[in-house]
């Protein structure tokens, strides 16, 4: 396997768009597919917008951004993924849609490039059987914003060749500059087994009217040192996201601790989504 200079992403929402920000930053050719051409869109200028932003900070040049804008291509068909060297799979929390997606990318790609997945909590190896070559199939999971947050676990499932992990490794840290951990293929991996209980204890909390989340939020903040509360980075996150991710480790572990309370289903059922959707324990559609 020689150097990966070309990249597959798939899924342009919050963690696949920071994912082909990151590898065309780092001056690698991107491919982006997403399930139609409006959702390209929206991924595109979330990346645009990131890279605007960095321009404002000072991070980038103008030149910089437009070279990293110029490596990136969106399409709405996965075939366009036939000559990635490594692709990436981002799309949403849904083990049925990532089940169909590594199926397809099994076909579609040459036999030795390795087929990543960002979940945050289903099991690699169930994804990599839905392949026939599950020694190249492995998670790298990273964490929100992508651009920001310097850690990537990286998860090998029992089949994960010895070779594919290596090289995915030292993409992570050599191409991308992040910092990679090993976690076992248990839901939940390393992080979100300990996250996940911790945004769903905050949630029972606010359920049991045991505190605002202004409150429990500048709790963490103030008190903790933490960037930010429970309830602000369960939005961020997304609630979605926050009550698949409890579900998979619920599935796991059958431990009532992370099993996803009624007010997070409540809010999903109700299109609360987070910041993402504009509302969730707060309101984004006021500039929060
Ligand atoms: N893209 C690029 N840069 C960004 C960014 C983005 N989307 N968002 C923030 N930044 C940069 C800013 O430019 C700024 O850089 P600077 O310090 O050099 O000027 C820096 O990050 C801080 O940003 P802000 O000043 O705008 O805001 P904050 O200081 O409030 O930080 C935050 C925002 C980075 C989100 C911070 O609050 C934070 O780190 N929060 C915790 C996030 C976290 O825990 N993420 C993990 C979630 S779990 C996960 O993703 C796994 C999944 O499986 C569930």
């Amino acid at each position: 396997m020689g150097d990966i200079t070309r990249v597959g992403v798939i899924g342009a929402g919050l963690m696949g768009s920071g994912i082909a920000e990151v590898t065309a930053r780092a001056g690698l050719d991107v491919v982006v597919v997403e399930a139609d051409a409006a959702a390209a869109e929206a991924g595109r200028g979330r990346i645009e917008k990131s890279l605007g932003r960095g321009v404002d900070k000072g991070k980038l040049s103008a030149e910089e951004r437009d070279a990293a804008l110029a490596r990136l291509t969106f399409s709405t068909d996965l075939e366009a993924c036939a000559d990635r060297q490594l692709v990436i799979e981002a799309v949403a929390e849904n083990e049925a849609l990532k089940l169909d997606v590594f199926g397809r990318l099994d076909k579609i790609t040459e036999p030795e490039a390795i087929l990543a997945s960002n979940t945050s909590s289903l099991p690699i190896t169930r994804l990599a059987m839905a392949t026939e070559h599950p020694e190249r199939v492995l998670g790298l999971h990273f964490f929100n914003p992508v651009p920001v947050q310097k850690l990537v676990e990286l998860i090998p499932s029992l089949l994960t060749g010895d070779d594919v992990a290596e090289k995915a490794s030292a993409f992570a840290s050599e191409v991308l500059g992040k910092t990679v951990v090993k976690a076992p293929d248990r839901a939940g991996f390393v992080v979100n087994a300990l996250l996940i209980p911790y945004l769903l204890s905050a949630i029972r909390m606010v359920e049991a009217g045991h505190a605002t989340p202004e409150d429990i939020d500048n709790g963490m903040v103030l008190g903790c040192a933490h960037p930010m509360g429970p309830l602000r980075l369960a939005d961020l996150v997304g609630l979605d996201t926050t009550k698949a991710v409890a579900e998979s480790m619920y599935e796991e572990y059958k431990e009532p601790l992370y099993a996803p309370p009624p007010l997070l289903q409540r809010m999903v059922e109700a299109g609360l989504y987070g910041r993402k959707s504009g509302r969730g324990f707060y309101d984004y559609t006021r500039g929060e």
